[in-house]
């Protein structure tokens, strides 16, 4: 018995490359919403767009990858799931896929969404464990079933019986670098002050910074929530993206940030633009930043503009003191990379200076982000 009519992309789940992710939309079919309409703006012909790709400043090699890919004619969700897999494959990124930190426990768990703008459907998954590509776990969400997130064990189960192989994504180095934490975190347990590591010291070094906080100058070990947040637009102005991360290291288990969130990790109208995030996640799952990003350009901020007044809403919305300094600026970092519908973007943070990686007719780059506050001198 035939429940329900099979859904055109549900035939063709064979490989990323084959599936016909643009197989049901019919550009311009369904025009935007009379009152919803996003500022009048000059767009390139179809078919001129600007072929580019922005990414955080770790996503140089998936920018260059998602643009060749775009340019021979590739979806641009699938480049950048492409794209973001360079770097969930690298043993030496400790903030996404292979070779993340773990959780509180030492078990790597993953988070992941992708969002496809001329379809607007979206796929993710949370806190799922063994499986070094999430973004392509989220892609086979999107893809393949009637849902937008699934989670944990489910989420694994699921990336089983698509095909994708379990392994343990605890490197040595992520592995040593948990332990140390762990050996650190109190003077009240059983574990003992650990040997002297030069790998594992810089690493804490790198995450350690300077808050003035009750008038004096406090240094605090930050934990890592690296990401790789990365979006693509082709040439005729069709724009996804994807964001992938192992979240916030050594989060209590089960605990799903920002990443997988669709209109907080990431977001894309394809009428508007897109942003994503880095950063601290709590903060961005408050504030659905990227929605809010996006619906700013929709009403006529550039990507700049857009990024700024977001990165000042999260700033009047944190009001728990421990997270504030003492002129009230929130002590965690978040970062957005911006696309909008003309070909601008911009890389957008709280703290500053920092950077953002850029593929277009250009080359492949760092640019200097934009940001609402200054790091005090010789801070990363
Ligand atoms: N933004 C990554 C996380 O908080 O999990």
């Amino acid at each position: 018995m035939s429940h329900f009519p099979r859904r055109t992309f549900l035939a063709a789940s064979g490989g990323l490359a084959a599936l016909p992710l643009l197989a049901d939309h019919a550009p311009g079919s369904d025009g935007p919403v009379a009152d919803d309409r996003p500022a009048p703006r000059a767009l390139p012909p179809e078919g001129r767009f600007p072929i580019k790709a922005v990414s955080s400043a770790n996503g140089m090699a998936a920018t260059k990858r998602a643009v060749e890919l775009m340019r021979k004619g590739v979806d641009p969700l699938q480049a950048v799931v492409q794209g973001v897999a360079i770097v969930e494959a690298d043993p030496d990124d400790t903030s996404v896929g292979y070779g993340g930190l773990p959780n509180e426990l030492g078990i790597v768990e993953l988070d992941a969404a992708v969002m496809h703008g001329p379809l607007h459907r979206a796929g993710a998954v949370g806190a799922l464990r063994g499986i070094r590509h999430p973004a392509q776990v989220a892609l086979r969400v999107l893809q393949t079933t009637d849902h937008v997130l699934l989670v944990g064990e489910g989420a694994r189960q699921f990336a089983r019986v698509q095909g994708f192989k379990e392994e343990n994504l605890l490197t040595e180095k992520a592995r040593k670098i948990w332990l140390h934490w762990k050996q650190n975190l109190s003077d009240q347990d059983d574990w003992l002050a650990p040997p002297a590591d030069a790998e594992v010291g810089r690493f804490f070094q790198q995450h350690t910074r300077s808050f003035q906080v009750a008038g004096r100058t406090v240094r605090k070990f930050v934990r890592p929530t690296g990401t790789i947040h990365c979006s693509g637009m082709n040439a005729q102005g069709d724009i996804c993206c994807t964001t992938t991360t192992s979240g916030l290291a050594f989060k209590i288990p089960g605990r799903v940030g920002d990443s997988p969130i669709i209109g907080a990790g990431l977001y894309v109208d394809n009428e508007v633009g897109s942003c994503g995030s880095t950063g601290r996640g709590e903060a961005n799952l408050q504030n659905l930043a990227s929605f809010l990003a996006v619906e700013l350009m929709r009403g006529g901020m550039t990507p700049k503009d857009a990024g700024i007044a977001t990165c000042r809403r999260i700033a009047q919305h944190t009001k728990r003191k421990d997270l504030l300094d003492d002129q009230g600026r929130p002590i965690f970092d978040l970062k957005f990379y911006l696309l909008d519908k003309q070909g601008r973007h911009a890389g957008v943070s709280l703290w500053g200076p920092a950077k953002f990686a850029v593929s277009d007719e250009r080359g492949t780059r760092l640019e200097e982000c934009e940001f609402l506050y200054e790091r005090m001198k010789n801070e990363k």
